[in-house]
């Protein structure tokens, strides 16, 4: 199962390159955080290095006590973003996210639909089941898992329906005869499910040619038998090369399984990068980026995610499997708590040492500290072992490691033959290869 060549590489726009300290630099343009310019800046530069996509994640609510040390996921609403992005792009991917534990499937199917017919079929939907926000949409608690993933598996079935009730060969656009469109082409849904009823047809008609591509993030269980049943690509969180091994080929085998092939599923996990033109200096990089370790709310985020009390922790002692008690009945994400859980039982960390790590401070994502040189020199390692079909971009540290991402690393990727040189095709799909 040898890795894709050439591989799919998106940049998140969240923007992690202002996370921690980083916004505070001179340079970091945090005053237009809010503004659109902002982010067509980047999207242009990434359409120029011809990568795959452009990425916003997305919350539904604000952490206050977080905001008072950076920005967090305060942000303009991801689609409405991209589709301004979209004017003032021609070829690059907006991957934009929508959770369906809040967002009834009529919305995300109309939402999307628009988002692709303003850029002429490059909308992506990262399907989310969400982390928090229930008290912003009426509910006592978050759903379960169970119930999250069984709600998602139904708004995609029906957001794909609606997609369809409504096909753009309905218009007629007849002035001669009067004939607006054929209403006989275009159909109710009658979707019912335990959880929508929608009769449909959507408002909106679909574009011809390619499809929207649908992008997962969630690997428990549960969330890999969903990616498995209807995911293009998995937004991963493999903090290691033999978590990303594990995960593509199990990922590809539930696939099969499902009766897609294990080629349906493209795994992309994120990548942190903390790029520089030394060692030394993308290394000081990171550092002054993490100077101001909150140490009371990592803890919390790990006594979240495992069940341990780590606030009396002795500095020299080791954190073993033996410490960790049974894994919390509910948790935000069995994603990051079985990953870190993994760590402690494989690594037995000291209490300093597990604060430093992506699974504590970087959303469990691949890290690389180093020069564009060393960051290729991985990446082409993880490739070669089958780990990966692309990554996710959330380049950190400064601007200007985000910009040395496109403008230095991507480019050697592509002289490697890792990634393309152009684009061989106008759509999203085209870039996943999801056509011909
Ligand atoms: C890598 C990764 C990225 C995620 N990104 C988002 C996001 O942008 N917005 C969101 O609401 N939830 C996000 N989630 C949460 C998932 O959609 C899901 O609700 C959560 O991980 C629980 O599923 P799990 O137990 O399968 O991990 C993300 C999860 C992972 C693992």
């Amino acid at each position: 199962m040898p890795a894709r060549n050439p591989l799919h590489i998106g940049l998140s726009l969240s923007p992690t390159w202002l996370s921690g300290e980083a916004w505070r630099r001179a340079d970091s343009g945090v005053e237009n955080l809010f503004e659109t310019a902002f982010y067509v800046d980047i999207a242009r530069r990434a359409e120029a290095a011809k990568l795959d996509f452009v990425f916003r994640p997305d919350t539904l609510y604000l952490d206050r006590a977080a905001l008072e040390k950076g920005p967090g996921f305060a942000s303009l609403d991801p689609t409405i973003l991209l589709a301004a992005i979209a004017t003032e792009t021609t070829h690059i991917g907006l991957l934009t996210t929508a959770s369906t534990t809040f967002y009834p499937p009529f919305l995300i199917a109309r939402q999307l639909l628009s988002l692709d017919r303003i850029s002429q079929g490059r909308a992506g939907w990262n399907v989310v089941t969400a982390l928090d926000g229930h008290d912003n949409f009426g509910l006592d608690k978050m759903p379960s898992t169970d119930e999250r993933y069984a709600r998602a598996s139904e708004a995609v079935e029906a957001v794909k329906r609606l997609w369809q009730s409504f096909p753009n060969e309905a218009l007629a656009l007849d002035r001669e005869r009067g004939l607006f469109a054929d209403p006989q082409r275009v159909h109710p849904i009658d979707f019912e499910g335990d959880f929508y009823q929608i009769a449909g047809p959507l408002n909106l008609p679909a574009r011809d040619g390619a499809r929207i591509p649908i992008v997962q993030a969630g690997a428990s269980d549960r969330g890999r038998d969903f990616a498995a049943s209807v995911a293009d690509a998995v937004f991963a969180a493999t903090p290691d090369r033999e978590a990303a091994i594990e995960l593509r080929s199990d990922l590809r085998r539930r696939a099969e399984v499902s009766g897609r092939g294990a080629d349906a599923v493209r795994i992309l996990p994120g990548l942190s990068l903390f790029l520089a033109d030394s060692r030394q200096e993308a290394e000081d990089l990171f550092t002054e980026t993490h100077a101001r370790i909150d140490t009371t709310r990592k803890l919390a985020s790990i006594a979240e995610m495992t069940g341990l009390d780590l606030k009396h922790w002795p500095e020299d002692r080791r954190i073993e499997a033996g410490d960790l008690p049974p894994p919390p009945a509910t948790v935000r994400s069995r994603t990051h708590s079985d990953l870190l859980r993994r760590l402690i039982a494989r690594d037995e960390p000291r209490l300093a040492d597990l604060l430093e790590r992506p699974e504590v401070i970087g959303s469990a994502h691949w890290r690389i500290v180093g020069t564009p040189e060393d960051a290729y020199r991985e990446i082409a390692d993880w490739a070669a072992a089958d780990a990966i079909d692309g990554f996710v971009a959330v380049p950190g540290g400064s601007t200007g490691s985000m910009h040395q991402f496109l403008s230095d690393l991507v480019p050697r990727l592509a002289q490697a033959g890792l990634c393309r040189t152009d684009y061989s095709g106008t759509c999203f799909a085209d870039h996943l290869g999801l056509r011909g």
